[in-house]
């Protein structure tokens, strides 16, 4: 039996109702969007860790949000994939997402943890006021209108995750019998250790073997989009069952 079939029989078996869904930058790659480890993972040869951090912002705050920019356009281009969807095909499940791109949302799922915060979240330096903002700044920097500078309201390495997440994190991951691990490394703490809280069982979907294969209970060695769509049928009609 391959990985995916034997994933699909336990769901089939446990009917798993407290569903969770943790992602990092693999579920949105078939968008389009460039993951941060790996092959085209740079950016004019930064790496992530050398961008994303506050030293890097107070150094250059120019050079910073190009790469933000950058990113930004990227992602607003882009389209929610076949993943995305199929997760918000789930009514009751809770995303728990290392992802700043928005893209659950787009795809239409609702109960969303966003433990990275959003890339399209303006917050003042000074104010610490936060505004929403999609569309490409005349301008770079862009600057509140009290004049300080905006940053990106994500987390940065080094960093505390925004206040309550991680916490409602890790009670949705703890009483969750299914948990879907899907796109990524699981090298970032603390979001990676989340996984090892689940009791019930974990599915993990990633073309490449990651650092948390060994601890899920099932590994499928396939892409996100072509993996999480027959599971979520397999939860529904397990769960209609
Ligand atoms: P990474 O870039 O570290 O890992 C992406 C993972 O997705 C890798 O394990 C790939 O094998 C896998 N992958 C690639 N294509 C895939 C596909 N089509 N389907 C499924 N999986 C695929 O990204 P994250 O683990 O999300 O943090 O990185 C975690 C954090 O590090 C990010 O949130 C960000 C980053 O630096 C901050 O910026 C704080």
């Amino acid at each position: 039996m391959s990985d995916l079939a034997e994933a699909i029989e336990a769901i089939s078996r446990t009917k798993p109702q407290r569903v969770v869904v943790f992602t990092g930058a693999g579920v949105s790659a078939e968008s389009g969007i460039p993951t941060f480890r790996g092959a085209g993972g740079l950016w004019r040869n930064y790496r992530a860790e050398d961008l994303a951090t506050p030293e890097a912002f107070a150094r250059d705050p120019f050079l910073v949000w190009q790469w933000y920019e950058w990113r930004r356009g990227l992602i607003r281009d882009a389209q929610p994939n076949a993943a995305h969807r199929a997760v918000a095909r789930l009514p009751n499940a809770v995303v728990v997402t290392q992802n700043v791109d928005g893209l659950h949302a787009r795809g239409g799922a609702t109960n969303i943890i966003e433990l990275h915060g959003n890339i399209f979240r303006l917050r003042c330096v000074r104010e610490g006021t936060e505004h929403d903002a999609f569309d490409a700044f005349e301008s770079l920097p862009p600057r509140c209108k009290c004049g300080a500078l905006f940053r990106p309201g994500v987390v940065w390495f080094g960093e505390m995750l925004p206040a309550g997440a991680l916490e409602r994190a890790a009670e949705e991951i703890r009483n969750a019998d299914l948990l879907l691990v899907i796109g990524t490394s699981g090298v970032v703490q603390p979001a990676a250790s989340l996984v090892a809280l689940c009791g019930g069982t974990s599915i993990e979907i990633n073309p490449q073997t990651s650092a948390l294969s060994s601890s899920c209970t099932y590994a499928i060695a396939a892409s996100a989009a072509e993996a999480t769509p027959p599971l979520v049928d397999a939860i529904l009609e397990a769960t209609n069952a």
